[in-house]
């Protein structure tokens, strides 16, 4: 069983974090634990229909922000890994300076430190030199910095197909292969987002 941590932030993309839940739930080997800030359900309500219930159903187990004595607090709690998507500049500068005062900076600091991999999907346009040394400084610690910046040479025809292929990408760094948007030279889709998939592995 391979465990997973999803983080979600109040940055705007939510979409991103759901639909890395909607592809692992293809594949019934994986464990899927969710933190999503208070922000980020605000800003869920701001750009999205889809209902909290839903989202929570997509994970095995549901972490509150702020409680930072859950299980994925802890080194002891194994995990292929984390991922942060989207990542506010908020929560990634506090995992950069381990201000660890909430669970989603304190599960990916520990993540570094038990020299995981941490996936960190920010999302801010421009950014302005204090994010940047914070970015490298994430960077030099051991984090991966996915910007879910969308290709075009796999002519996306929809938002869908943009961040189905980010997402493919965000896993693919945990060795977590889901075949969600064609691949350079090859071919694959599965169902879009807020559609439970049906028929897979889970
Ligand atoms: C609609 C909306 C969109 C936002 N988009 C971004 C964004 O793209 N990047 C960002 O860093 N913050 C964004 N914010 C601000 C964050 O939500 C805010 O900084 C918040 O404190 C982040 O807290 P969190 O990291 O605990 O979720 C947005 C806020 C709203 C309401």
């Amino acid at each position: 069983m391979k465990r997973v941590i999803v983080g979600i932030t109040g940055a705007t993309g939510t979409v991103y974090g759901v639909r890395l839940m909607e592809l692992m739930r293809t594949d019934s080997e994986i464990e899927i634990h969710l933190v999503m800030s208070r922000s980020a359900k605000l800003t869920l309500k701001m750009e999205h229909d889809l209902e909290l219930e839903y989202i929570n159903e997509l994970a095995h187990e549901v972490h509150e922000p702020g409680n930072i004595g859950a299980s994925i607090s802890s080194g002891s709690f194994h995990s292929e890994g984390m991922i942060v998507a989207p990542c506010s500049i908020k929560t990634m500068s506090n995992i950069a300076m381990g201000n660890t005062g909430d669970l989603i900076s304190r599960a990916a600091d520990v993540i570094l430190k038990e020299q995981r991999k941490l996936v960190v999907a920010i999302r801010e346009t421009p950014l302005h030199l204090g994010h940047l040394e914070n970015l490298a400084k994430l960077a030099r610690i051991g984090a991966v910095i996915f910007p879910p910046v969308p290709a075009f040479y796999n002519r996306p025809s929809s938002l869908q197909d943009i961040v189905d292929q980010s997402c493919m990408r965000m896993l693919d760094q945990l060795n977590v292969h889901i075949e969600s948007a064609p691949r350079w030279g090859e071919e694959g889709g599965v169902p879009a987002v807020g559609q439970k998939i049906e028929g897979g592995k889970a």
